[in-house]
């Protein structure tokens, strides 16, 4: 592990193999991508971290961006000396992976978009983030935690996985509220990357599951449309966290993907 600008950084796999660049979700840390490296760390240079705010990261004052977090990609990447890379984001992840595309589209030649989507916040989506800092505030951290955890993972991921489940939701309550707050905010404040979506011109696999109630198949849909070479599989029985409730599943599409780009 190394820190870079107060972010821990993790790289696992020999740096001579194609790099992939992880970025997870929102309330989550660079282990939810723990069975995707496992697997792929002998064919590939993986490189996962805990943005600011989550994780292990220096929280700082929570003044957070969505421009910020890409430069911080940007300069993880010039750390490494990587100078091209596939990056694979979750939902939160995602939405900084777009951005960093469309900001430094010459880092890129490959980009794997779990549980996401590339349009900035509705109307609606605004005020269910200052909910959400609200419920934070008058509520605490964890009950905030609670009902963002039952909403994201899928039924059968909750009862079949009940263990991991409260993994993810114990360690997501230890978070510091300051970071959670600024990550909502820079989510509110975020592009929309829509109209950049045909300029991609390299390959592209976008994954949803299907019982996912935040970034739902018919919007991922939507969006894998705009983009030249998109491949879009629907994970069957998954929520908004496919690839750590069917790890086995993601992992052949990944791979397959990755086999046949690279
Ligand atoms: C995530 O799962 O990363 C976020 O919840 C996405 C969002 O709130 O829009």
């Amino acid at each position: 592990m190394k820190m870079i600008n107060g972010l821990p950084v993790f790289e696992v796999g020999n740096t001579s193999n194609p790099a992939i660049f992880f970025v997870h979700g929102f309330l989550l840390d660079n282990t939810m991508w723990n069975y995707q490296i496992e697997f792929l760390k002998n064919k590939y240079y993986c490189v996962s971290y805990d943005f600011r705010g989550m994780g292990k990261s220096l929280v700082e004052d929570g003044q957070y961006t969505i421009e910020a977090f890409v430069d911080e990609i940007e300069l993880i990447l010039n750390e490494l000396k990587i100078e091209k890379t596939i990056i694979c984001g979750l939902s939160m992840g995602g939405y900084i992976s777009f951005r960093a595309i469309e900001k430094f589209y010459d880092r890129f030649n490959g980009a794997i978009f779990c549980d996401t989507r590339a349009t900035a916040d509705s109307n609606q989506g605004k005020l269910k983030r200052a909910a959400a800092i609200k419920q934070i505030n008058s509520e605490g951290l964890d009950s905030y935690v609670e009902s963002f955890f039952s909403n994201i993972f899928g039924k059968k991921f909750k009862s079949i996985n009940s263990v991991a489940y409260e993994q993810h939701l114990n360690a997501a309550k230890k978070i510091n509220p300051i970071g959670v707050k600024g990550c909502q905010l820079a989510m509110m404040g975020r592009n929309d990357s829509l109209d950049f979506l045909p300029q991609i011109n390299f390959p592209v696999l976008a994954i949803c599951g299907e019982e996912d109630s935040l970034t739902p198949p018919i919007e991922m849909k939507y969006f894998a449309d705009k983009i030249p070479n998109c491949n879009f599989h629907i994970i069957k029985e998954a929520g908004h966290m496919s690839p750590v409730e069917e790890p086995i599943i993601v992992n052949k599409i990944i791979e397959d993907f990755l086999k046949k780009s690279f």
